[in-house]
Formats: structure tokens, C-alpha cells, sequence
């Protein structure tokens, strides 16, 4: 498969905000990454459901919302209504992982699960299969624009081998001070989703930046 771009709303100017989702929407991007962040499980806010439904009024692509929060099983019917196409919950936030994929499935979305820089790859090996994506964050998750945490590379590594033969349709995705530079090792290691936030929106120009990462290569890091 061809590797997507998702362009993270949270870099996204607030008051701009249709201006921005139709830049996106004009863009080579794939989809929407929509970070809900609860000011619990990571120490900082985002937005809620208006925010998501002014977003999906405008968005021509789908939205792959992120769930930064304590106990998601709680909300997930009222993201999927919201507009989700992809609802991903963390594995450190989730008692009953197995159940939590299994409801988001069940309102018709993908279901994803992310895992925080500490948090080793193996502990999916006995839900793997159940899983139709999961994102390794490269930055402790709360805030755009951090530092990309190199470790993150092992990690798509064990988790594409462990995927193998298993779930070989699993999307990989990778959320966290992603750029041009990073790609396309990013690519090589197994990613096929990369999420970029500040790197897209803090651009001159935000279209080749995102055409840019859409056509990267496998490859070697950029100097
Ligand atoms: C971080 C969020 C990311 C963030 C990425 O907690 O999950 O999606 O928006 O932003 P950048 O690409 O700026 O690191
Ligand atoms: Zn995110």
C-alpha cells in the first residue's frame, strides 16, 4: 500500500479553521488526524464535539480521531456520530482493550489502538489481529511540536514483524515530530501512516509540504 498523510487539526489555525480544513482538503493528505485530549490521561486540552462536527462539516476526507483520554469507552458511540472514520484509544488508557476495539468496530469505524514511548510493542501480540491500526507515538502524547523520539524505529520494526502473517492488512501509524527528514526511515521501518502537525501547518506552503511527504520514499534519513 501506498503510505497516507495525516495533517494533525491541532496545529491547524483555530480561528481559521475552514480555511485550513480546505487547504487539507485541496492537498495530496489522506485523511484528518483529530487529536481529543481530556487534561487527564495527558496534561493538556484540546477540543471536543463541536469542534470534531465543525470539522467534519467541512472535511472531504476521513477523519482518524485520536483518543488522548481516560476510559474512551465512554465516548465512543458520540465520536462515531460525530463524524470518525477511525477512532483510535490508548493502550495504557484501556482495562479491556479487547472489548474497546470490538465496540468501536461495532459503530462501523476502524479501530485503533496507540502506544506511549514507554510502552513495549509485545504487549498487542494477543490482540494483533483485532486491531485494524495501531499508532506508535514518537513523542510523549499532549503536545504538537516536540522532539521525535528515535527509539520509534525498533518499534515499527517489531511491530511490522510481529504483524506479519497475522494482520497483514494493519495499518502503522506514527504520531509525533514527523517530517521530511524522517519519512522516509519511517516508511522503511514499517509505517504507512505518518501523522504531521506543526510540520505541515507552520509551512510556507502547506500543499507541497503534504505532496512532499506523500511522495517520500523508503529510504535513509534526509541530512
Ligand atoms: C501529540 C498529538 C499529535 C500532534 C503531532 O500528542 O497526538 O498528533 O498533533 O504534532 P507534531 O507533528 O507537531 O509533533
Ligand atoms: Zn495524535
Amino acid at each position: 500500500m501506498n503510505h497516507f498523510i495525516a495533517p494533525s487539526v491541532l496545529a491547524a489555525d483555530f480561528a481559521n479553521l475552514q480555511r485550513d480544513i480546505e487547504m487539507v482538503n485541496g492537498s495530496a493528505a489522506d485523511w484528518f488526524h483529530v487529536d481529543i485530549m481530556d487534561g487527564v490521561f495527558v496534561p493538556n486540552i484540546s477540543f471536543g464535539f463541536p469542534v470534531v462536527e465543525a470539522i467534519r462539516k467541512h472535511a472531504g476526507k476521513p477523519l482518524d480521531v485520536h483518543l488522548m483520554i481516560t476510559d474512551p469507552d465512554r465516548y465512543i458511540g458520540a465520536f462515531a456520530k460525530a463524524g470518525a472514520s477511525v477512532i483510535t484509544v490508548h493502550y495504557e488508557a484501556c482495562t479491556h482493550l479487547h472489548r474497546t476495539l470490538a465496540a468501536i468496530k461495532e459503530m462501523g469505524c476502524k479501530a485503533g489502538v496507540a502506544l506511549n514511548p514507554h510502552t513495549p510493542v509485545h504487549v498487542l501480540e494477543d490482540i494483533i489481529e483485532d486491531a485494524d491500526l495501531v499508532l506508535i507515538m514518537s513523542v510523549n502524547p499532549g503536545f504538537g511540536g516536540q522532539k521525535f523520539i528515535q527509539r520509534t524505529y525498533d518499534k515499527l520494526k517489531a511491530l511490522k514483524a510481529m504483524a506479519a502473517g497475522r494482520n497483514d492488512n494493519l495499518l502503522i501509524e506514527v504520531d509525533g515530530g514527523v517530517n521530511i527528514s524522517n519519512a522516509g526511515q519511517l516508511i522503511s521501518c514499517g509505517a504507512n501512516v505518518l501523522v504531521a502537525g506543526n510540520f505541515v501547518f507552520t509551512a510556507d506552503d502547506p500543499k507541497a509540504v503534504i505532496s512532499e511527504m506523500k511522495e517520500v520514499m523508503p529510504g535513509l534519513m534526509k541530512a
